[in-house]
């Protein structure tokens, strides 16, 4: 499984022209879009960058992805034990990166679950460009569902699409480090060095990644940011072989029975029982050892630490597998740090502070680190830091924005 992905890096990147029709008037651009070639059946996980062009439910938007909505606030380090997830209603202009699995169709890389009920005065430029956020064209859908090239005009309501959305693997893995890829529309204003800056990598690895020529870049062109990320080594058997998790964030898996965790203090993918893991779950416990999935023990030995822990191993036929592994460290390690969460954001906050287009902040949150044991819990812990998820809410101007550029900083 992982020597197949791994050979996709040789696989030249195909940088592609599309040629953006609109029937609205709007000046015809031609915008460039990075596409992997693939032969691998196999899908492969990646994120989608999107902006919520109105407010949503996070139901609603899950349903636009075809996506579940605890591994959108997983992927987006928002906690996903929050009763009634579904039903909180997320602003627009909010940014957020959207699980997807990256499916191989006509040898290209493209996430293909995506189905849009046409509502009435959608057409394919707004289809695209607003409800999809720019990561998909007009062209592309109308492709996809062989539509004739004058349908540019309103859509009928209630037509069903089917959406294919830019995405990318390039073998989870950019310089040889594990990797998942973020397909990101440039929005008007963009640069190639500012979205190197916000999502922490440089122009150089932005432009081999895509393949550009030279650092220009338009809105309309979609592009791919590769972030750091676990890697799992789950065997091919598994439904969730591959699962990759970028660094500071959550994903859900073994039917919302694990979670698992990647970051900050260093990339091995940590996996514990989820917060919603029920009697419905099977076993987390490593046979043969009354460990828990994530539990470790400790053993100062001559030659070093012996850590043995027991890990998740891939979920295969309903059962979580659980393995009893140990290692040699040099030193003992302290008590498992996970990546900080923070309450889904609520809709009048961030409509007054972050407007419709957020620019990324350069401030680093401070928030504490929670400590290993301590599951997303729908009330935020305590900590005695500056401003924990969650205290913004009746809190003052200030306190507010410090969280806004905690959460900025948190995503991206
Ligand atoms: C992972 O994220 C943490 C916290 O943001 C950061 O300190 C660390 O450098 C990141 N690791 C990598 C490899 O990017
Ligand atoms: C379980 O533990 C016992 C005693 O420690 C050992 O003899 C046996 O080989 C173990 N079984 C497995 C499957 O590890
Ligand atoms: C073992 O893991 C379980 C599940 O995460 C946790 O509840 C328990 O506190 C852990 N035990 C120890 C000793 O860390
Ligand atoms: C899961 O089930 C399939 C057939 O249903 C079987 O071939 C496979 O070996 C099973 N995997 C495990 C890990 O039990």
């Amino acid at each position: 499984m992982r020597a197949a992905a791994a050979s996709l890096v040789l696989v030249p990147r195909l940088a592609l022209f599309v040629l953006l029709l609109s029937g609205s008037g709007v000046p015809t651009a031609l915008s460039k879009s990075t596409l992997e070639s693939c032969a691998s059946s196999s899908a492969c996980p990646a994120l989608l960058s999107y902006t919520l062009y109105a407010d949503l439910k996070l139901a609603e938007l899950a349903a636009l992805f075809a996506a579940d909505p605890l591994a959108i606030l997983a992927a987006n380090a928002m906690d996903f034990a929050v009763p009634d997830p579904g039903d909180r209603i997320l602003p627009a202009g909010l940014a957020l990166r959207v699980p997807v699995p990256c499916a191989c169709s006509d040898g290209i890389r493209k996430a293909t679950s995506a189905r849009y009920v046409a509502r009435a005065g959608d057409t394919l430029a707004s289809v695209a460009g607003s409800v999809y956020g720019g990561l998909t064209t007009a062209d592309w859908i109308r492709d996809s569902n062989g539509m004739a090239e004058e349908e540019d005009a309103a859509l009928d309501a209630g037509t069903t699409l089917f959406v294919p959305l830019h995405c990318a693997c390039f073998g989870g893995a950019d310089s040889g480090a594990p990797a998942v890829f973020l397909t990101y529309p440039v929005a008007e204003g963009d640069t190639v060095p500012a979205i190197a800056r916000r999502f922490r990598t440089t122009g150089n690895d932005l432009m081999s990644v895509n393949d550009l020529a030279t650092a220009d870049v338009a809105a309309g062109d979609i592009i791919v940011v590769p972030l750091p990320a676990c890697a799992s080594s789950f065997p091919a058997f598994a439904s969730d072989a591959g699962l990759a998790v970028a660094n500071g964030t959550y994903a859900v898996t073994a039917n919302r029975c694990v979670q698992c965790s990647c970051g900050p203090g260093n990339l091995d993918l940590f996996c514990v029982p989820a917060p919603l893991a029920d009697s419905t779950c099977s076993s987390m416990q490593c046979s043969n050892s009354s460990m828990m999935l994530g539990n470790f023990t400790l053993l100062m030995t001559s030659a070093g630490c012996s850590v043995t822990s027991c890990s998740y191993g891939g979920y295969a036929n309903g059962t979580i597998l659980a393995t009893l592994t140990t290692s040699l460290k040099p030193q003992c390690p302290g008590p498992h740090q996970f990546p900080p969460l923070m309450p889904p954001p609520t809709s009048s906050f961030f409509e007054t502070y972050l407007g419709p287009s957020p620019t990324p902040m350069a401030s680093e949150g401070g928030m504490g680190p929670q400590m290993a044991g301590m599951a997303p819990t729908s009330s935020p812990p305590v900590s005695s830091g500056p401003p924990t998820a969650g205290s913004h809410v009746g809190s003052d101007a200030l306190a507010q924005v410090a969280y806004l550029c905690l959460v900025a900083s948190l995503l991206w």
